[in-house]
């Protein structure tokens, strides 16, 4: 059986894309995955200090929630996560968790010395956002956050569900097609994983 964890990334325990992730586990869930829930919100995660003692071994110098959190995700085969737009980027509870994982990024390309661009995905990861707005440029700055955090967890951006215009809480439910979607999702994305064991 293949792992996924799924992260909440939104300090709204109900809000939009908690409504939609939640359509992607249970989907992901019916397709066999054992999905472990996130919510960042319920986790002490402490900002980046920025001291760089992770150059000595990629340990990170905070010991908080995080390293539980960071070996459930090494220790699956994909990642959904999701995150509201806030000012054209991720949430700050999703901003503060993945610059932890610069220490990742220390290891990998100062300690172990992977030249940039050259690994092959060992993951996936599914993106799920929601903005309020309708702007075609909403999601620009922060796919481009994702990618290379995903790039860290030597995983690829196999999908991304974006959806504009949702913005007080409820707003995803009054929108069927976006659930249907992200449940639908949920099921393939359980079955790539599978597939890439
Ligand atoms: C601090 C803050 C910043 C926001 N910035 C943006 C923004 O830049 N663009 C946008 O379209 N919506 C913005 N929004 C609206 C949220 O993206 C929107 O309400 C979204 O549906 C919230 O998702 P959630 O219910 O999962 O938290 C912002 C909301 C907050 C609270």
């Amino acid at each position: 059986m293949s792992r996924i964890v799924a992260i909440y990334g939104s300090p709204r325990r109900r809000g939009n894309t908690a409504t939609l992730l939640n359509e992607a586990v249970r989907g992901a869930t019916e397709a066999g995955a054992e999905v472990e829930r996130i919510f960042l919100r319920d986790l002490k995660i402490a900002p980046c200090l920025e001291i760089y003692k992770c150059m000595q071994d990629g340990e990170c110098a905070i010991q908080d929630d995080f390293q539980a959190v960071r070996d459930q995700i090494l220790g699956a085969q994909g990642l959904m996560l999701a995150s509201p737009i806030f000012f054209y980027s991720v949430s700050a509870h999703t901003k503060t968790f993945m610059d932890r994982f610069q220490s990742l990024w220390v290891k990998k390309y100062w300690i172990d010395k992977v030249p940039f661009g050259k690994w092959e995905p060992k993951r996936k990861g599914l993106f799920l956002s929601a903005g309020a707005t309708q702007g075609k440029k909403l999601f620009e700055g922060t796919l481009l956050t994702i990618k290379y955090f995903f790039d860290v967890l030597d995983m690829e951006l196999w999908k991304s569900l974006l959806y504009r215009g949702l913005d007080f809480e409820g707003d995803a439910q009054k929108h069927p097609e976006h659930l249907e979607e992200a449940y639908e999702t949920g099921r393939t994305f359980a079955e790539a994983v599978n597939t890439q064991r």
